[in-house]
């Protein structure tokens, strides 16, 4: 395990840009490899979580050209073009990797078994496994398919579509469906309590899909084949952007510049909930790219307060709440977050592991089944913390530390991998 140094900063500033969006890459590998006729993709994430998905899709009989690079072609099949794959598919860290993949098999008329590396393989698999099955796949894994390895045995032409109530806002859950959805007769139908990223129902439609939206429902009509149409154009990923953002916001004298940020509504709650904070964020260049909206970002230091975070928002920044952890812990008063057990079950745990990194840093902070209390204002100092092999605690605990008093170092920084390789360079260059 190697070690991330972290010296307080003077400031961040400066223009850059962050890498591709990993929900977006993720999708844009999966779905051009059903559409028929070749997708250009741009932007993709070369980390290691979405290049294990295009080599997932490689391995069931496409050609991905430019693999490892940003910039790649994909020879689609079709929607029956898939081949069962001769060996195991590994997802690695990825659980949307692992979640739409199991999707889109369970639709296909073959047999096929996901894994991941050990955190993966304790996430919960039955919220997709169960409505899955209830599609007409055949699908088994570990304590009866609540846990990966999953061994699928698709539905192929016995599948039926369904009307499903998801208890969860999970975008994995509900594009894991409708991508089983696009192999059977007639119209799936998936409802979440509160909307999810739409990422999948954007891009399918970009790809000639029936898709309809009806408030938190969301439909969409089997058996109608894809088309590679206009290139797929990913902007940077704005979970990983959040790092850059929060940082700005508390570290005084900073005024940075992120270009082409993802600015898609389903994903903006980091910037709603900085600015009811009172941080200094203004959009510009707004547009629009591929069927997704876009902007550059900037934010400059002004001092913060405290939050409620609750309901709906949650899920418009659920990757977002260890670094608006932080953002709380460096702001004046009491922050509340609440309806958010679905951390729980993320790379880590991630309310026990940023609490418990963030106490190591001299934050008052009371746990709660579905979120925290977090009392903030007070000054932190720099220690020796964890990443729990989660990238996303990694990469906040580098950020508290730029505005901490002395040394932070964090253990396993070698997961920041899987989402944002380049991290350490870029904090380096921005904040001096
Ligand atoms: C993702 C959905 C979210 C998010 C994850 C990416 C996606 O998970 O936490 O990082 O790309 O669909 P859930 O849908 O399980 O909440």
């Amino acid at each position: 395990m190697a070690d991330l140094l972290i010296q307080p900063s003077r400031g961040l500033h400066g223009a850059i840009t962050t890498p591709g969006d990993k929900s977006l890459s993720h999708r844009a590998v999966m779905f051009a490899a059903i559409a028929e006729g070749t997708t250009e993709i741009s932007g993709f994430l070369t980390a290691e979580d979405t290049l294990n998905t295009a080599k997932a899709v490689q391995q069931l009989g496409i050609t991905v050209e430019g693999l490892g690079t940003d910039r790649m072609l994909v020879h689609g099949k079709g929607l029956d073009g898939l081949s069962e794959p001769a060996g195991v598919l590994d997802l690695g860290n990825s659980g949307t990797g692992m979640r739409l993949l199991a999707g889109l098999l369970a639709g296909q008329n073959f047999f096929s078994v996901l894994t991941g590396d050990q955190y993966l393989r304790k996430r919960p698999m039955a919220r997709i496994v169960e409505p899955l099955r209830r599609m007409g796949s055949m699908i088994d894994g570990r304590s009866n398919g609540k846990l990966a390895p999953l061994a699928i045995r698709g539905g192929g032409a016995a599948l039926k579509a369904v009307e499903f109530a998801s208890p969860v806002a999970s975008a994995q859950v509900k594009s894991a469906l409708l991508l089983c959805g696009l192999y059977a007769d007639g119209v799936t139908t998936v409802s979440e309590p509160h909307k999810s990223r739409d990422h999948t129902e954007r891009m399918l439609r970009y790809f000639g899909a029936d898709v309809a939206e009806s408030g938190l429902s969301v439909s969409v009509r089997g058996r109608r084949p894809l088309t590679a149409g206009g290139p797929v154009v990913i902007p940077a990923d704005i979970s990983s952007a959040a790092f850059f953002m929060v940082a700005a916001a508390v570290v005084p004298g900073s005024d940075l510049l992120i270009t082409n940020v993802g600015v898609n509504p389903t994903r903006t709650g980091i910037i709603d909930i900085l600015l009811q904070m009172g941080a200094d964020i203004t959009l510009e260049k707004e547009r629009d790219q591929a069927g997704e909206p876009v902007a550059d970002v900037r934010i400059r230091h002004r001092p913060l307060k405290s939050v409620q975070i609750s309901g709906g928002v949650v899920p418009r920044a659920i990757d977002e709440i260890p670094v608006l952890s932080v953002a709380a812990a460096y702001a004046a008063g009491t922050t509340v977050i609440r309806d958010a057990a679905e951390l729980r079950v993320k790379e880590s745990d991630r309310i026990a592991t940023i609490a418990a990194e963030l106490r190591k840093m001299g934050v008052q902070i009371k746990e709660h089944s579905d979120g925290m209390e977090i009392t903030g204002g007070s000054a932190l100092t720099g220690t020796r913390c964890e990443s729990h092999g989660d990238h996303r605690i990694a990469m906040s605990l580098a950020v508290a530390g730029l505005a901490a008093r002395g040394e932070t170092t964090i253990a396993g920084k070698e997961w920041i991998d899987t989402s944002f390789p380049g991290f350490e360079g870029l904090l380096r260059k921005t904040a001096s």
